[in-house]
């Protein structure tokens, strides 16, 4: 069966397919945001790429999309299958339609292999936003893989084709994890999901980066664990000269939004103390 968000929306055997996932997966909730169908928007939404997702299907690491689970503006998340087991599948929208000199500033001392592609997106020409478009997708992949290979909870990382990256779905039973900023949490599970996100801050800052979006939306909370996620702003401490400025950012908007459970993390103390672990 071809891959396409029409399959799940449209098409009686997309629906079909879905319903015997379903009958397999009993847990799934039809009721829940995680299995609802797809909606016209979201099919002709134009991030969605097929030959992307061909080219995940050509090798064998993706079934299908089964539903969605988080549409934003710059990128949707969605279920997938491959045989039983289930991955998010996160598409990016085709960028063109967003600013990207908001992103200068990250992409600063970024390895671009080639002169050539560097010059096309220093000047902004066709080529050169569909490559800076592949290449920021691409570095969400690869400081996933770093993160996760440094034993930094993060999603395991599966693949990655051009605007897709396909990860490890957190969740159970097609149910995806809740992000902290989502939550109502009683004192001490608020202070437990405090205590290891801190510990994912200062381990991503000891390994040389700086996540440039932390805060408690970025933070799914999983069976009282707490893992990182969405990592294409990603800097690195010694190759970005503004990496301190987005660190400030990223501790300021981090404690700030630890206050919706009622916590109040002394952010000068946090900024001191990662710039303590900081070797340079
Ligand atoms: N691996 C995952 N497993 C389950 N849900 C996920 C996963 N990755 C992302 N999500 C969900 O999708 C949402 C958007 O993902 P994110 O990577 O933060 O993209 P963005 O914020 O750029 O839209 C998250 O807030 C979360 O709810
Ligand atoms: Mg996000």
């Amino acid at each position: 069966m071809k891959i396409t968000l029409n399959n799940i929306e449209e098409t009686e055997e997309g629906i079909t397919t879905f319903e015997k996932f379903k009958s397999k997966r009993k847990k799934l909730s039809p009721g829940s945001q995680n299995v609802r169908k797809l909606t016209a928007d979201e099919s002709s939404d134009r991030s969605f790429n097929s030959s992307d997702l061909e080219e995940l299907r050509g090798r064998g690491i993706l079934d299908e999309l089964i539903s969605i689970i988080k549409s934003g503006k710059e990128a949707s998340v969605y279920l997938g299958r491959c045989a039983e087991d289930l991955f998010a599948v996160k598409i990016y929208t085709d960028l063109r339609v967003r600013s990207f000199r908001k992103d200068d500033i990250y992409r600063q001392g970024r390895f671009i292999g080639e002169a050539r592609v560097k010059k096309a997106i220093d000047q902004g020409s066709a080529f050169g936003v569909d490559a800076h478009q592949i290449l920021w997708v691409q570095e969400e992949f690869r400081q996933m893989n770093f993160l996760y290979e440094a034993g930094i909870p993060v999603p395991k990382p599966v693949a990655c084709s051009g605007l897709v990256v396909m990860m490890e779905f957190i969740g159970e039973d097609g149910i995806a994890a809740e992000r902290l900023s989502d939550l109502s949490l009683e004192k001490d599970e608020a202070e437990e999901a405090f205590r290891q996100s801190l510990k994912i801050f200062e381990a991503i800052v000891s390994s040389g980066r700086v996540h440039g979006d932390f805060s408690t939306y970025n933070i799914l909370w999983h069976n009282g664990k707490a893992i990182a996620i969405d990592f294409p702003q990603v800097v690195g401490l010694n190759s970005n000269t503004a990496a301190k400025e987005i660190l400030l950012k990223d501790v300021n908007s981090f404690c700030k939004s630890f206050k919706r459970h009622k916590l109040d993390p002394d952010a000068g103390k946090i900024y001191n103390r990662l710039l303590r672990m900081i070797d340079y």
